[in-house]
Formats: structure tokens, C-alpha cells, sequence
């Protein structure tokens, strides 16, 4: 089956929050609101992407920068198309991307308890940094 990989447009919304809702290992929380994206994309375009087949998405991952570093939030691949090498060349494309704005190192969460994403990152060459803690507040509106 023929897959093409393409850059995500705020139009993408509504299936790529369906594909998130069924991938274990991502919680969604307010923060993968449509309006939440909608920012999120205005802010960082050019590098998040898509992989579509006949026209349906398959696969997905948020990419965006601080200007120093980058991050990939909610990589997800449908289940029926995974161990395909989807995952891993929707990883390569958002590095590309970044490495083309130059930004030379790249960053991302995993839910502590979501072991199989975890061994994923590992086997595309990712560090775990045991020697961080993540620390987080929510900001009054
Ligand atoms: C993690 C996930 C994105 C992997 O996508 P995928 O398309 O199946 O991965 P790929 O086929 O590109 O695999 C790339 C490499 O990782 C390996 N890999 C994939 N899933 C793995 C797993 N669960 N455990 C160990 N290795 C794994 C593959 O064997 C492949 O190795 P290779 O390059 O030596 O052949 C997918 O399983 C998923 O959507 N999981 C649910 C959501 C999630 O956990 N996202 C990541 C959290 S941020």
C-alpha cells in the first residue's frame, strides 16, 4: 500500500485527536485541544507531519522548537500499521526539518509507565536522561 508523508495542517484535527484517543501510551490532556494545536502549529510551521494512505492518516507527530531546542510530542502510528517504519521515518522527517532551521538537539517526553514507546526511542538511537526531572506548574489565563 502506497503512504505519502505531508506536512500536518490544523484541517488534520479531527482524525489525528482519533488516532491519538486509541494509541496507548499518550495521555491527552487540554493541552491537545484544537485551539491548543491550532497555536501550536502557528508557532512551529513547516515541522509537524503526516503519513496518509489512500487518503486516511495513519500515523502523526507534533514537532516543534524553543529556538534553541526542538521537541516531538505525540508521535502515534495506527496500530494495524505499525513495525512498517512508519514511526521511524515520521521521526526522521521532524529532525530533518529541525536540523534545516538549525536546531541541533531535540527533546521529548514518554510517559514513564509507556515502556514499549520507551524501547522504541531507544531503538532509534535516543537517549533516556535519568539525570533530569521534569517540573511543571500551570500558568492563571
Ligand atoms: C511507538 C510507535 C510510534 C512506533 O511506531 P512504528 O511505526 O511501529 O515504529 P517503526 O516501525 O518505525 O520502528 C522503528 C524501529 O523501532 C522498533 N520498534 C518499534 N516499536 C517497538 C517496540 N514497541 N519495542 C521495541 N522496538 C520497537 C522497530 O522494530 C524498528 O527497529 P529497526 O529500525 O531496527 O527495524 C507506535 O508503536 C505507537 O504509535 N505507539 C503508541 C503511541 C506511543 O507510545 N507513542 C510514543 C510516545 S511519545
Amino acid at each position: 500500500m502506497r503512504t505519502e508523508l505531508r506536512e500536518m495542517t490544523l484541517e488534520d484535527y479531527q482524525e489525528i485527536y482519533a488516532l491519538w484517543q486509541e494509541s496507548e501510551g499518550l495521555k491527552l490532556t487540554d493541552d491537545d485541544s484544537r485551539e491548543s494545536i491550532r497555536h501550536f502549529l502557528e508557532r512551529n510551521p513547516h515541522l509537524s507531519f503526516v503519513t496518509v494512505e489512500n487518503g486516511k492518516i495513519v500515523a502523526a507527530a507534533l514537532c516543534g522548537h524553543d529556538g534553541r531546542h526542538g521537541y516531538i510530542h505525540n508521535l502515534a502510528v495506527r496500530k494495524s500499521h505499525r513495525k512498517q517504519g512508519i514511526g521511524k521515518s515520521l521521526v526522521g522527517r521532524c529532525m530533518f526539518a529541525l536540523t534545516g532551521i538549525g536546531i541541533s538537539r531535540c527533546h521529548l517526553y514518554v510517559e514513564g509507565d509507556n515502556q514499549a514507546g520507551i524501547a522504541f526511542w531507544k531503538q532509534l538511537g535516543w537517549e533516556q536522561r535519568v539525570e533530569l526531572i521534569t517540573m511543571s506548574q500551570p500558568l492563571r489565563q
